[in-house]
C-alpha cells in the first residue's frame, strides 16, 4: 500500500515539476522544448553569418557569405514586362581574349573575334521619347555621378578629380569620342585600356541609361523633342538589335 502511495506521489511531483518547468512568463515562448530540432531545422539558413549559428561561434566561417552567388547567366526576375526582361538578359557579346590578362576577367567565355569592332552597330535598346527621356537621362546622370565622374569629370571632359590630382591619366573627353553607343556599352561592360570593367556592378539597363546621359553631354539637345514629338538632336539612337 505504502509503495503505491509513494509511486503515485513521486509520479505526481514529477508531472507537476515538468508541468511547471514548461511554463514561462513570456507569452511568445513555446516553453521548454524537449526536442528543439523537431521545431526548428538545424540547417543553416541563407543570409546568416556562418561564424555564429545559434550562439555557437565558428571562427573559421566568420564573415563568410552564406547565400551563394547565383550561377552565371541566370536572369534576375524583374516582372513580366518583356522589354525590361530583355534588358536583364546577359550581355550577348563576349570579352576579347586579351581581356583575360588585361582586365582580369577570368572564367569567362572569350571570343577570338574582335568583339569591340563588332559592337560598332549595337544600338541602345532603350528608346527615348518625350515622356521617358528625362527619367532615363537623369537616372544615367545619377549613376554617372556616383561611379564615373571621379575619372571622367562632371562635364565628361576627362578632367575628374582623379585626373586633376595626377593620380590617373588617359581619360578621354566625351565630346568628340569616336566610339559608337554599342562600343561604349562594350567598354563600360568589360573595360577598356585603363578603365576597369563595370559589368558586375551595373546592370544593362543602368549602363544604357548612362549612355543616354553621355549622349546628352555630347549634345545638349540629345533626348529633347519638339512639339510634334520629333527628336531635336541628330544623335538619336534607333532601336534595332542590341539587348
Ligand atoms: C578609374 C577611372 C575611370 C572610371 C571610374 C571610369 N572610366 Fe571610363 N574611361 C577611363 C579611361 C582611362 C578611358 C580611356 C580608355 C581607352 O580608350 O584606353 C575611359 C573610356 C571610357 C569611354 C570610351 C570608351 C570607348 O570605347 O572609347 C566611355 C564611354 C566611358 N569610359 C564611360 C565610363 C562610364 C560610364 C563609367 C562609369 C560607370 C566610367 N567610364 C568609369 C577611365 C575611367
Amino acid at each position: 500500500m505504502k509503495k503505491i502511495i509513494y509511486t503515485t506521489l513521486s509520479g505526481a511531483i514529477l508531472s507537476l515539476s515538468l508541468l511547471l518547468n514548461s511554463c514561462v512568463s513570456n507569452a511568445d515562448s513555446p516553453g521548454l522544448e524537449y526536442a528543439p530540432d523537431m521545431y526548428r531545422t538545424p540547417g543553416i539558413e541563407t543570409y546568416v553569418d556562418y561564424g555564429e549559428v545559434r550562439g555557437r561561434e565558428n571562427k573559421q566561417w566568420k564573415g563568410r557569405l552564406s547565400a551563394l552567388t547565383p550561377p552565371r547567366n541566370t536572369v534576375p526576375y524583374y516582372g513580366t514586362d518583356s522589354s525590361e526582361v530583355m534588358l536583364m538578359l546577359p550581355y550577348f557579346r563576349k570579352p576579347n581574349v586579351a581581356f583575360r590578362q588585361t582586365h582580369g576577367l577570368y572564367g569567362w567565355d572569350y571570343s577570338t573575334a574582335d568583339e569591340y569592332t563588332l559592337a560598332v552597330n549595337d544600338k541602345n535598346p532603350i528608346t527615348l521619347d518625350k515622356d521617358n527621356a528625362e527619367t532615363y537621362i537623369s537616372k544615367g546622370k545619377e549613376l554617372f555621378t556616383a561611379m564615373c565622374q571621379h575619372c571622367h569629370g562632371e562635364k565628361g571632359d576627362g578632367q575628374g578629380p582623379m585626373v586633376v590630382s595626377k593620380a590617373y591619366s588617359g581619360v578621354p573627353n566625351y565630346v568628340g569620342l569616336a566610339a559608337t553607343e554599342g562600343q561604349m556599352f562594350y567598354s563600360i561592360y568589360y573595360g577598356k585600356g585603363m578603365m576597369g570593367s563595370h559589368g558586375s556592378i551595373l546592370n544593362k539597363k543602368e549602363i544604357w541609361s548612362i549612355i543616354h546621359y553621355i549622349r546628352r553631354i555630347q549634345d545638349a539637345n540629345y533626348g529633347k523633342f519638339d512639339a510634334n514629338g520629333a527628336a531635336v538632336s541628330t544623335l538619336v539612337s534607333d532601336t534595332t538589335n542590341a539587348n
